[in-house]
């Protein structure tokens, strides 16, 4: 791999990506996959460098697979100009992280739109979550390049099947754009999906409002879950009924300790900011805002009423990631719980399945044990903070034997109340009833 994307010559249309994060890499992966020669950029040398020698150094599901499988039509470098000889289309994947404002950073496209000018005639592809009115902006500086929106709806843990499989494929193209929007169009084909053509910032508005819009489901359900406990309904039953109505539907109803992730938390904010900067006060999206800060505060609370005061007290972290599947700790609730009990005087210890290395230099003050069971030991409770599967098969019988006080805060209401209270456990969940032993 490395040496030249050779599948120049199978006929099928080459991709260029820039940006070989985790949209990039699934994007080059994928195409590769479909047959198409791709050649990524990125700027970190000793990441295309371990690219090319087969080493994927996210946790993705099947992409480390489709990227070694595909070698003969996937290369990675960081020279831009031989992205730019090798294909027209140049999807756009580079990070919009928020800035100190909350706006969204948009310094990485524009370095793009930089390296872009003056360059010929390229199609820029933009995966990139950026604000609405951003492509009409960069159409307008670049007289001579195509553009279309073709916003990215993957999720991490699933991102290569997502990508094979979409719900739909939006495509946003400007004035005289339609002929590169049928070329983007024509690669999507083959996956099946719902084709929906608009213009850019309609494209670019679709993104951030779905995000958004999940986003405000979770929040309302944590809520809804919220109302449960002090009503005595279990959020379980009460998601199931709501999800059975056709216009609700059952998807995004799971409450929890709040959302995290590279996308919702800084889509909420960007959206949030871009209507306000807009003139317009995007209310519901601050509650949204504060009513997930507030849930991953919640665990603490349930801690001290099982507890009281947590100074000395030993607390288990399950789980780190800010959802199964990966490793990836941006905006993880973890972050926040650990801080709030850390000040709150608690000792806390913690383990995932793989984002150990990603979590230890971001949680500095917590002990990082070799197992569950080890980070259980000796704890006075312990919380479930991902719902990784394999914390299903843990013998809970042994884990309450080896624990001072055998409590659990299920933050994902992901473990067996019953099971747990048969070896000993008091459980609590999210908008349900708690289970104690015996
Ligand atoms: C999200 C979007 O789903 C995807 O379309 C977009 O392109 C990128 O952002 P991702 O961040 O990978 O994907 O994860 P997702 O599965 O959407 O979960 C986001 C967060 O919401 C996680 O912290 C998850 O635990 C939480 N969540 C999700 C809930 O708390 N309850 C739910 O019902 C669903």
């Amino acid at each position: 791999m490395g040496e030249q994307a050779s599948g120049e010559s199978s006929g099928k249309e080459p991709i260029g990506v820039i940006g070989a994060g985790w949209v990039g890499l699934v994007t080059a992966a994928c195409f590769a996959e479909l047959g198409h020669p791709v050649v990524a950029r990125d700027v970190v040398e000793e990441k295309v460098e371990a690219l090319n020698r087969g080493e994927v150094t996210i946790h993705e599901p099947g992409l480390a697979e489709l990227i070694t499988g595909n070698a003969d039509r996937l290369e990675f470098t960081t020279d831009m100009d031989r992205v730019l000889d090798h294909a027209r289309l140049l999807f756009v994947c580079v990070d919009t992280p928020p800035t100190h404002s909350g706006d969204a950073d948009l310094s990485r496209v524009r370095k793009v739109v930089d390296d872009l000018a003056g360059s010929g005639d390229h199609v820029l592809v933009m995966k990139s979550t950026v604000p609405a009115g951003t492509g009409e902006t960069i159409i307008a500086e670049l007289p001579g390049a195509g553009y279309v929106s073709c916003p990215e709806f993957l999720k991490e843990g699933t991102a290569v099947e997502d990508f094979m499989n979409p719900d739909r494929v939006v495509i946003g193209v400007g004035q005289g754009g339609e002929a590169d929007g049928d070329a983007v169009a024509g690669l999507y084909e083959p996956l099946g999906g719902q084709m929906v053509r608009t213009d850019v910032t309609s494209a670019e508005m679709i993104k951030l409002a779905s995000n958004a819009y999940l986003a405000t489901r979770i929040s309302f359900i944590n809520e809804i879950a919220n109302v449960c406990e002090e009503v005595g309904a279990d959020v379980g039953e009460v998601a199931r009924g709501m999800g059975l109505d056709d216009r609700i539907g059952p998807q995004f109803l799971r409450p929890g300790i709040g959302f995290g992730g590279s996308c919702f938390p800084k889509d909420v904010s960007a959206l949030k900011l871009l209507a306000g900067n807009s003139g317009y006060h995007f209310q519901l999206l601050n509650s949204v805002i504060e009513v997930n800060e507030l849930q991953k505060r919640r665990v603490v609370g349930k801690l001290v009423k099982h507890l009281g005061p947590l100074a000395g007290r030993r607390i288990a972290l399950l789980g780190l990631a800010f959802k199964p599947d990966t490793d990836d700790m941006r905006e993880a609730s973890s972050l926040v719980l650990a801080a709030r009990l850390a000040a709150e005087g608690a000792e806390v210890v913690a383990f995932d399945p793989v984002a150990m290395d990603a979590a230890r230099a971001m949680l500095p003050g917590v002990e990082m044990a070799g197992s569950a069971l080890e980070a259980l030991t000796g704890a006075d409770g312990a919380v479930l903070v991902t719902e990784w599967p394999e914390f299903h098969g843990l013998d809970w019988g042994e884990a309450a034997s080896v624990m001072g006080n055998p409590l659990m805060i299920d933050g994902r209401n992901f473990l067996d109340p019953a099971a747990l209270a048969a070896a000993g456990f008091t459980w609590e969940g999210v908008g349900r009833a708690e289970v104690r032993p015996g």
